[in-house]
């Protein structure tokens, strides 16, 4: 046996495996803890507590450093596609032409939704929240789709459950934009790309057809590449822990999607602008917000900043902080929440509230300012971020259910209830 940890417990010593990863992260396998002492661990929000091995995402937070499949983010937003990146994450290596193109044209062949699906969308009020349509919709496709819920999907079932969803959820995304905007639906084109088809059924009128802007789409495709993975996050943890029960990648996809609506999560990108707002009204007074967030007894929280892994600047706040400010000078949009973030993001580096506690802009912070310039509305935010996490939940998906080792999740508890206790009639309570 390698390096080994020792638990001294009742007078009894356990020893158990250290596990060391490519990077040198290292882990102690306590898989044989409960049946070898009684005894399981307790750890609030799994801060301390690996989950799984995982080849697809590496990050290091105090670093600040993140890459998909050894890759480094920079170099991928930079050089890379959407649809090359989400090969890369689901594949394991970049694809090659023929690849690519194959990879490309299922998401043509699968753009378009079954027409009974189509009316779903009536159903919903204008003033649904696009989360929880596309969480249902995504499910939905279950019922249109029968041929893929195999409990156990061959590899080819997986490719191709891997294409409608990857290509479904902007044709999903944009009805329901559509809809909440009382605007009809405008149906995928097979002759526009990943991102420009997405835009195009976005915003495109019977009588104006979008005209695809290359800043728009450029920005788009760093923005989606940046959301694309982040190893065991909150939502990417939902769809291995509900894939874990053999259930379909639709149903893991969509309680993934509930689990980033969460303001705490992918929701934070919408609760940003909405902070901004508040602080602009609010005569751009950021200490009073500053103020709030350090209060001892407040639960106020400055949205956008601070992160459970990085305990330094998140990577991919900086490039899309750098892209904010380029694709707004190249819209010729001048946005103060934009003024605004740049000065509460300089005075929270300062505050010692911050710095001691390692709280930084994350990848929320500036995304919204973006979207806003875009002309997508704020609570799309989220939807935007989903689009580009679909890889990443997917390529965790099928890492888990091709691992011959994965078991069902199922955590213990430590019990802090009512000891036994006699039934009472009510009459005598
Ligand atoms: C994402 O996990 C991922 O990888 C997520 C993500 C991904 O790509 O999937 O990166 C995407 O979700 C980014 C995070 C977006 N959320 C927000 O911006 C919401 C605001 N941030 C926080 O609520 C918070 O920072 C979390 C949820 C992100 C992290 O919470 P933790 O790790 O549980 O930290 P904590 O709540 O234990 O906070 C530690 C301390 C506390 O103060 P003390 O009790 O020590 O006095 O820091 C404080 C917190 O009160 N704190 C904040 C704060 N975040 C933490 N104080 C003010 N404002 C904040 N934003």
């Amino acid at each position: 046996m390698g390096e080994t940890a020792k638990i001294i417990l009742d007078g009894k010593t356990y020893e158990f495996p250290v596990i060391v990863g490519t990077e040198n992260e290292k882990a102690i396998d306590i898989s044989k803890l409960r049946a070898q002492s009684g005894y399981i661990t307790l750890d609030n929000g799994f801060g301390n507590t690996g989950a799984c091995l995982s080849a697809i995402t590496f990050l290091d937070g105090e670093k600040g450093i993140l890459r998909y499949r050894g890759y480094p983010v920079e170099q991928i937003a930079e050089k890379s596609t959407f649809v090359e990146t989400a090969y890369l994450l689901i594949h394991g290596e970049l694809p090659t032409a023929k690849e690519s193109q194959a990879f490309s044209d299922s998401f043509t062949a699968h753009a378009e939704l079954h027409k009974d699906m189509l009316n779903f969308f009536q159903g919903y009020p204008s003033t649904a929240h696009p989360m929880g349509i596309l969480s249902a919709m995504l499910c939905s496709l279950s019922a249109y789709h029968p041929e893929l819920l195999n409990p156990e999907p061959s590899p080819q079932e997986i490719k191709i459950l891997a294409a409608q969803l990857l290509s479904k959820v902007r044709t999903i995304s944009a009805y329901t934009y559509r809809k909440m905007n009382g605007l009809p639906f405008v149906p995928p084109r097979k002759d526009l790309k990943y991102i420009p088809n997405f835009l195009y059924m976005m915003f495109s009128t019977p009588k104006k057809e979008y005209k695809i802007d290359q800043t728009v789409v450029d920005a788009l495709r760093a923005l989606l590449i940046l959301h694309a993975d982040h190893e065991q996050n909150c939502s990417t943890s939902t769809v291995r822990v509900v894939g874990s029960s053999w259930a379909n990648l639709f149903a893991s996809i969509s309680a993934g999607v509930c689990a980033l609506w969460g303001p705490l999560h992918g929701g934070a990108n919408q609760e940003v602008v909405e902070m901004l707002e508040q602080i602009k009204a609010d005569g751009g007074n950021i200490q009073k917000y500053i103020d709030k967030a350090k209060a001892p007894d407040s639960n106020y929280r400055l949205m956008g900043f601070g992160h459970r892994v990085y305990k330094n600047f998140d990577p991919r706040a900086k490039i899309i902080k750098q892209k904010a400010d380029e694709v707004l000078k190249k819209l010729g949009v001048h946005d103060p929440l934009l003024d605004i973030a740049m000065k509460l993001e300089e005075a929270v580096l300062k505050d010692e509230y911050f710095v001691k506690r390692k709280l930084y802009p994350n990848v929320d912070f500036y995304s919204g300012i973006i979207y806003k310039a875009m002309g997508i509305p704020v609570d799309m935010f989220t939807v935007m971020f989903a689009i580009g996490r679909m890889p990443g939940w997917i390529a965790h998906w099928k890492e888990m259910r091709e691992n011959p080792d994965s078991k069902i999740c199922r955590p213990r508890q430590v019990y802090n209830g009512k000891l036994q206790r006699d039934y009472v009639p009510i009459g005598k309570r």
